[in-house]
Formats: C-alpha cells, structure tokens, sequence
C-alpha cells in the first residue's frame, strides 16, 4: 500500500512549447481507486508515465509513502503499470506474459502456474492461456496484460485504460472483477480513462483534468451533481449539458430567472436555505433535470417548441426552441412529443448550477439550512 503524492510537478516533452502537465499538486490516497477522467490529449497518460518514473517530471517532485522517488528507476518503485496499447511479448503464451515478473523473481514453475491460473481464472481468461499474443483478441490482450500487474502485487496499479477494448458486457464485468480485486489487494489504483462511466462505476474518487490541468477531485457523485467549473460540468453527463446566461431575481414570492438567450424562466417559490447569486452568472442545466411535458397539460414552466427528439435509453428527450434558446429535456414517460409539437419546460432551482462568467468556477448555492425563507448569497 501506498500514498502516491505529486508535489507541483510539471512535464513538457522535447520539442513542444506547451506543458503536457502544468504545475499540478495531488495526492492519490493509501489504498484508495482514484480514476484519473479527461478528454484525449488531457495529460491523463502523462501523469502515469511520470509516477511509473517512465518518463522524468520537467520540475516538481514525487512521493511514495513521503518517500521521494523522483529520481528512483521504474523497476525500484514497486508500481504495475497496465499501458494503453498492452505491451505483451509477442513469442510468449498468454501463460509466460503473466508469469514472466514471478519468473524475474525466481519463483518455481510450479507456484507460477498456479498463480497465472488464480488471476487467469479471476480475469476469465483461463481458455486463452496456451495462445500467443497475435493469436488474441484486443480485450483479451487488455485482460492478459491485466494478469501480468495483478499476479506482481505491486503497492500502486497504474492502468491505462486497460478496458477500452473490450464489449460494453465485458467492460461492465470487467469493473466489476477490478473492484474486487482492488478489495482483495488494498493497493492503491490510479486508473486512467476518458469514459466517466468507468469513472462512476469504480472510483472511490475522481479526477478530472482538461488540457494539463485539474479541475476537480471529487467522490463520482460530487463531479456529476457539484461540477467545480464549467468544463466539468460539460464533461460530466450522457447529454451535453445546457448553459445560459442570466440574472435571477425574487418577484412577488417567486424566482424568475431572466436569461440573455431570451426566455425568463419561473423557477418556482425556491427552496429553504438555497442561495441565489448575484448580478450576471452562467447557468447549467442538465437535461435530465429538466422536465418537458406536453404543453396542453398546463402547470408552471416555460413554453417552447420541439425541434428534435432522441431516445437515450430508458429515457426520452427532446430538444426545443424556447424563444430561440435551444434546450434539451426530458420527457415525461407518458408523454409522446413530436417535432413541431407545444411543450412546456419545468425548471427547478435546486437543478440549477451557477458559475461565475469571468472564472467559469461553480458558484455554491446551498447553504446551511435555514427555516422557510430564500435567502441571497452575500
Ligand atoms: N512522448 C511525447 N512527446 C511529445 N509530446 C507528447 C508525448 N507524449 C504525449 N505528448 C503530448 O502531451 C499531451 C498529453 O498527452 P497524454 O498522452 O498525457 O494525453 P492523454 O490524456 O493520455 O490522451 P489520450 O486520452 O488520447 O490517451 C498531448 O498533447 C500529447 O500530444
Ligand atoms: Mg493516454
């Protein structure tokens, strides 16, 4: 087990006038399965390279348990690193890949298939073990690779996107197989990925970095529900979530929300202890958090048009013109709504999330609660 700490480090490679890494301070905690989310081209890669000590940090330094390792060998750091594109030997059986480090460490050959069979077993890749690597399919060459860290018992897995081969059954299991096995060994994971499924289904914390930098760390939960700023709460979501701009005020026991892209939007009588910032904010609003019904029902919310409808399953969405804003919602299941149909929008505050236009950093609207009145941020 180990903490795995980053202390203002940074990595700009030979040739490049940006920085892969800016400077970035982080701890992935003792024991913990932190997954490392961002788009392509983020840095995710990068900060593996430079834990596995596979590529050396521009500045800054690193530490194992408060032992610094800047300078220590990858062999001496006691890491597993599970790479992008497996690197398996190519004129080995599935068998001598994953029992090739139990072999650098001298154990008979006897206790080496046995622990290649455990790990092939747990990975249910039991059949393939006789095969060489051309004669594996690219999920089963992830899964090989996999076995090869796991039967080392490294301190710190570091895996990059070990699983992005793989059917979205397998992939599903696989999660599962790799959450068990980080139970079973207690170390610590840091597992890189750019799909926030694989992030929400294992992470016990996430990560989430955009061009060299961080955004946030957080539980999954906090990234999807408390975005720290605009780019995560972009990144976050099956649907692109909607954005305007826009003042809110109280008016006669009600919240009206006035956006910049046209319509006001009734946010109802708000909610006990919700602050409401001040002056001009950006807004998000997720599309599963807003309700579209049809608009002959009636009840509050605002009035648009329906100009394209989806199915993300097992919900229904629309997207609709509201005074020339275009909005994603959805529906109500009992609902059937049509391109060109009326629809009505249902907007609650508590849904809403506030970002400062110059900073794009998440405004914090819940306060501590506070008996039956709306209070306004200071
Ligand atoms: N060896 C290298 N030499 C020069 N530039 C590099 C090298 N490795 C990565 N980069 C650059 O550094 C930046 C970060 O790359 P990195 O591989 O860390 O991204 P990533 O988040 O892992 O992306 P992906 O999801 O596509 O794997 C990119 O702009 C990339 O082009
Ligand atoms: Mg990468």
């Amino acid at each position: 087990m180990a903490e795995v700490r980053l202390d203002r480090v940074t990595k700009r490679y030979r040739g490049l006038s940006v920085n892969a890494l800016q400077e970035t301070s982080l701890t992935f905690k003792d024991g913990l399965f932190t997954c490392v989310l961002g788009p392509s081209g983020s840095g995710k890669s990068t900060i593996l390279k430079l834990l596995a000590g596979i590529e050396e940090v521009t500045s800054g330094r690193i530490y194992f348990d408060g032992v610094e390792v800047t300078q220590v060998t990858p062999e001496r750091r006691d890491v597993a690193m599970v790479f992008q594109s497996y690197a398996l030997y190519p004129n080995m059986t599935a068998r001598d890949n994953i029992a090739f480090p139990l072999q650098l460490r001298g154990l008979s050959r006897r206790e080496r298939y046995r622990r290649v069979d455990e790990v092939a077993a747990m990975l249910g890749i039991g059949a393939t073990l006789d095969r060489h690597p051309r004669q594996l399919s690219g999920g089963e060459r992830q899964r090989v690779a996999l076995g090869r860290a796991i039967v080392r018992e490294p301190k710190v897995f570091l895996l990059d996107e070990p699983i992005s081969n793989l059917d979205a059954n397998l992939r599903m299991q696989t999660r599962e197989e790799l959450k068990r096995i980080h139970a079973q060994l207690k170390a610590t994971f840091i597992y890189v990925t750019h799909d926030q499924d694989d992030a929400s289904a294992m992470g016990d914390e996430v990560v989430v970095m955009a061009a060299g930098r961080i955004h946030q760390t957080a539980p999954p939960a906090d990234v999807y529900h408390r975005p720290a700023d605009r780019f995560v709460a972009s990144f976050l979501g099956r649907l692109p979530i909607n954005f305007v701009t826009g003042v809110v005020s109280a008016e006669s026991g009600s919240l009206v929300l006035r956006t910049e892209e046209g319509p006001e939007l009734d946010l109802g009588s708000g909610m006990n202890g919700f602050a409401v910032p001040r002056g001009r904010v950006l807004i998000g609003v997720r599309p599963e958090a807003v309700l579209a019904t049809r608009a002959d029902v009636g009840g509050p919310g605002v009035l648009g048009t329906v100009t394209l409808t989806e199915v993300v399953p097992p919900d229904k969405y629309v997207t609709a013109s509201v005074e020339g804003w275009s909005v994603r919602a959805r529906v109500d299941d009992a609902d059937n709504l049509a391109p060109g149909d009326a629809v009505r929008l249902g907007f609650k505050l508590s849904s809403l999330h506030f970002f400062d236009l110059g900073s794009e950093q998440r405004l914090e609207t819940e306060l501590p609660a506070r008996a039956g009145e709306l209070v306004e941020a200071p």
